[in-house]
């Protein structure tokens, strides 16, 4: 299987994360803080560790403001629920995937005002439309890092900016982005910083985290157990225990530790740029191929690394389909839980073919995936598509 759908979630993992998360399955076990035991206690330790990575990677105050949760949709619920009030107001982009514009649209029905900013897919979302869009009330403004679907990045360091200068909070969707483009939540402005785990991070499935700049106070989404202060019936006020009830996902979180250590050995920039000439052999091969549009920022422009093209005459389904079983190629179709982004795109409602390559991809891979495309655009155009 030729993987394309590493923004779905990344495959293959480095072996380590795979060893990681596997040791904690075979051969060691214990719950974090819990018990008065070795393992308990060790751990306690590999929880730690994750976190220490974790803000070493995103330059965070302190490792004790990254909060784990199990993916970056539940960390965004945390920041949005845990953050805003009936009467408050929320600036958003044209651009977010559903795990943005769904809990916002819940908000909206309990009193919390929203705007959705119009959003160009080749350039991203431009401050001083952001801005006009400030009311007194305006409370928070949350936009992703890139876009799912067209990988466009936002200008995020411009934006986070113009949020402290006007007092406003500001939440980071970077489920296309940790791990893959550098972030500084300090230098970058960020308040809130939501991320997958089993992304560009290279960890299991079920991992993912919220990072807490001090001074945000959000109301916990779960209460119970945390290991601390259990003679008391409130919740810990401390972070991260304040967020954190419940036992800990330690396999997902010792293989997203081994996942962190594989960028750091790597080296980040190593890693996009080898994933930058990836996607632009990608692109520039699709634009060789007739009848094959290319959605989002041109060639050349800096994109995360997702490529969404429509073949003339082939539904985006279908075209998935024939991908898998006749070229052993994995990718995702259809409207990619963004049903925004592609209104934005103009895409709605038939979506597009999304190619998503990683580290791991092969020059050949991308060859053999220009060719799959273009054999599969040939044909269609001989039969007359099915649209
Ligand atoms: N949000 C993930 C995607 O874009 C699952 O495919």
């Amino acid at each position: 299987m030729m993987y394309f759908d590493n923004a779905a979630t990344s495959w293959p993992k480095p072996h380590a994360v795979c060893d990681a998360a596997a040791s904690y399955l075979g051969e060691r076990g214990g719950n974090p803080g819990r018990s008065g035991h070795r393992m308990s206690f060790e751990a306690g330790q590999t929880v730690d560790a994750t976190r220490c990575l974790l803000a070493q990677l995103f330059n965070a105050p302190g490792p004790e403001r990254m909060i784990f949760t199990s993916n970056a949709t539940e960390a965004i619920n945390l920041a949005l629920k845990g953050f805003l009030s009936p009467g408050d107001h929320v600036v958003t982009s044209s651009m977010e995937h559903n795990a943005v514009a769904r809990p916002l649209e819940a908000l909206r029905a309990r009193g919390v005002g929203v705007t959705k900013v119009p959003t160009p897919p080749e350039r991203g979302l431009d401050p001083a439309a952001l801005e006009a869009a400030f009311l007194p009330e305006t409370k928070l403004v949350v936009v992703c890092h890139a876009s799912n679907v067209a990988g466009t990045i936002n200008p995020i360091a411009e934006i986070g900016e113009l949020c402290r200068r006007r007092g406003i909070a500001f939440l980071v969707d970077a489920a296309q982005t940790a791990g893959c483009l550098p972030i500084d939540v300090r230098a970058m402005g960020i308040d809130l910083l939501a991320f997958p785990g089993h992304k560009s991070l290279f960890g299991p499935q079920g991992t993912g985290g919220l990072c807490i700049a001090p001074g945000i106070a959000l109301d916990p989404l779960v209460e119970g157990g945390t290991g601390t202060e259990s003679e008391s019936l409130l919740q810990p006020e401390s972070c991260p225990e304040r967020y954190e009830s419940g036992t800990l996902n330690l396999p997902g979180i010792s293989g997203l530790g081994a996942g962190i250590r594989f960028i750091l050995d790597e080296g980040l920039k190593r890693i996009r740029e080898t994933e930058s000439a990836l996607v632009a052999s990608l692109m520039e091969g699709f634009a060789k191929v007739e009848g094959v549009t290319q959605h989002g920022p041109p060639s050349g422009a800096e994109r995360a690394p997702v490529v969404s093209i429509d073949i003339a005459g082939v539904d985006p389904l279908e075209a998935a389909v024939i991908l898998d079983s006749h070229f052993d190629i994995a990718v995702r179709a259809g409207l990619h839980c963004a049903p925004d982004a592609h209104r934005s795109m103009g895409t709605f409602s038939r979506g597009t073919i999304r190619f998503s390559p990683s580290f791991f991809t092969t020059p050949a891979e991308i060859d053999a995936c220009v060719e799959a495309v273009a054999t599969i655009a040939s044909e269609f155009a001989t039969r007359g598509g099915t649209r």
